[in-house]
């Protein structure tokens, strides 16, 4: 059996780095066996000739790492989220992580975050020495709750890591109105959500700051990657140093000509840049987005409508009024009297050849944040109930028709029997 924790599809012990392997494609996690070429994984990247050539093309021009490809990577996609600027980054980890340190978010600050999201979102408010505070979720959308923010909102509140959960924007607009009456950052991470919208406002071009992943499962990918997006110069500059050892840039250019050897070092920065043969992967795989996502929202179109029969045996996700998804996941909650089957069901389902995931063993109810912060339980009871009924069926835009049916019909069937 195997339960996911993450986007990557495979079991935790896989992997010292919470179950992702190298490749991170839930089908690499598998033992080739017979019926392993039947297996339905829970995630398998898109990798067309187009990118395999652009990334040849960026190997073969003899500059591998941060250069002109980056640039041109940065600049489309400032333009595809309608950002002024990008920057782009080693994983979303890392454009979280800078985020904060670029707010000047440090010791003894708060930062509030969802429970129901990746850990990274967590170890980057620890790692810059603040804490972490867990605002609990809406019941219907599971996004990160405005009303809860509210709640939990204290005087050392120094930002908010806003989850779009699953590609579905939260409720960014009504975040912001509350952060900025109280001169709060918002950061909107949208690992899941490239090409989701609110109104006619792209995700990206929203919030104080966008972080983005294009780790290997996600609507693109970069292998690992990631990217950052705001509006506020100064704060771009400040990320383009740290990414990159603290080093001045303007103080190199000034002297480049002069003394070709001159650099300053004006902080202590980081490593993590993104090398130019993933931003090529990243730029060709950013040329099909709007396909993409056009293809995962037919899925979740066709999922939608042939699980209709269950009822309320299960609690399907759906898109607010106003808002587009970008369908990185198609998380489903059991209800009624299929509530109590989430764990059968996926170990039914992977018998039955069909890879899941759960999104996301909530933050805490894991050891490191129970014993660091003192999380008990029982503390965010929507966050808990939600977590205890839910799975991530199969979604990625190289699933076929008779792949979602197959999967659809496999949910019904088990859902229909657990719960009789
Ligand atoms: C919601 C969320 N935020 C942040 C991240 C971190 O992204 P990365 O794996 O690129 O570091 C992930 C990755 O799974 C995620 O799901």
């Amino acid at each position: 059996m195997r339960v996911l924790i993450n986007d990557a599809g495979e079991p935790p012990s896989e992997s010292a780095e919470m179950g992702r392997s190298p490749s991170g494609a839930a089908e690499s996690a598998r033992p080739m066996t017979a019926t392993a070429q039947d297996y339905l994984p829970f995630h398998r990247p898109s990798i067309e000739d187009e990118d395999i050539a652009a990334v040849r093309r960026a190997l073969e021009s003899g500059w591998l790492t941060h250069g002109p490809v980056c640039r041109e990577f940065e600049a489309t996609f400032a333009a595809h989220v309608g950002a002024s600027r990008a920057m782009a980054l080693s994983s979303g980890t890392a454009a979280l992580h800078l985020a904060l340190v670029a707010l000047d978010v440090g010791d003894g600050d708060e930062v509030i975050t969802t429970p129901m999201t990746f850990c990274s979102c967590a170890q980057v408010i620890e790692q810059v020495g603040a804490i972490p505070v867990f605002a609990d979720i809406e019941p219907v959308t599971m996004q990160i709750d405005p009303a809860e923010i509210e709640r939990v909102l204290g005087p050392r509140t120094k930002a908010i890591i806003a989850v779009d959960y699953g590609g579905h924007p939260c409720q960014i607009e009504k975040i912001l109105k509350v952060a900025a009456d109280r001169g709060i950052a918002v950061i909107e991470d949208a690992a899941h959500s490239l090409g989701a919208a609110v109104g006619d406002r792209r995700v990206g071009s929203i919030a104080d700051v966008t972080t983005f992943s294009f780790y290997a499962t996600k609507n693109i990918t970069t292998g690992e990657g990631g990217m950052l997006t705001t509006e506020d110069g100064r704060l771009a500059d400040r990320v383009v140093r740290l990414r990159l050892h603290g080093i001045d840039r303007d103080a190199w250019r000034r002297y480049r000509n002069s003394r070709s050897w001159h650099y300053d070092v004006a902080e202590p920065g980081f490593k993590a840049n993104l090398t130019d043969f993933q931003a090529a992967l990243g730029l060709s795989q950013l040329r099909r987005e709007p396909a993409t996502r056009a293809r995962r929202s037919a899925i979740a179109t066709h999922y939608t409508e042939a699980l209709a029969p269950l009822g309320e045996l299960v609690e399907r996700p759906t898109v607010a009024t106003g808002m587009r998804s970008a369908w990185h996941l198609y998380p489903l909650r059991l209800a009624g009297a299929a509530r109590l089957c989430r764990d059968r069901l996926i170990d039914d389902l992977d018998q039955l050849g069909i890879g899941t995931g759960v999104h996301f063993m909530p933050l805490h109810m894991t050891s490191h944040f129970r014993q660091r912060f003192g999380f008990r339980g029982g503390e965010f009871p929507i966050t808990e109930d939600s977590y205890s009924r839910l799975l991530s069926l199969p979604l990625y835009a190289a699933m076929s028709d008779t792949d979602v049916t197959r999967v659809a019909t496999a949910v019904t069937d088990l859902v229909t029997r657990h719960a009789s």
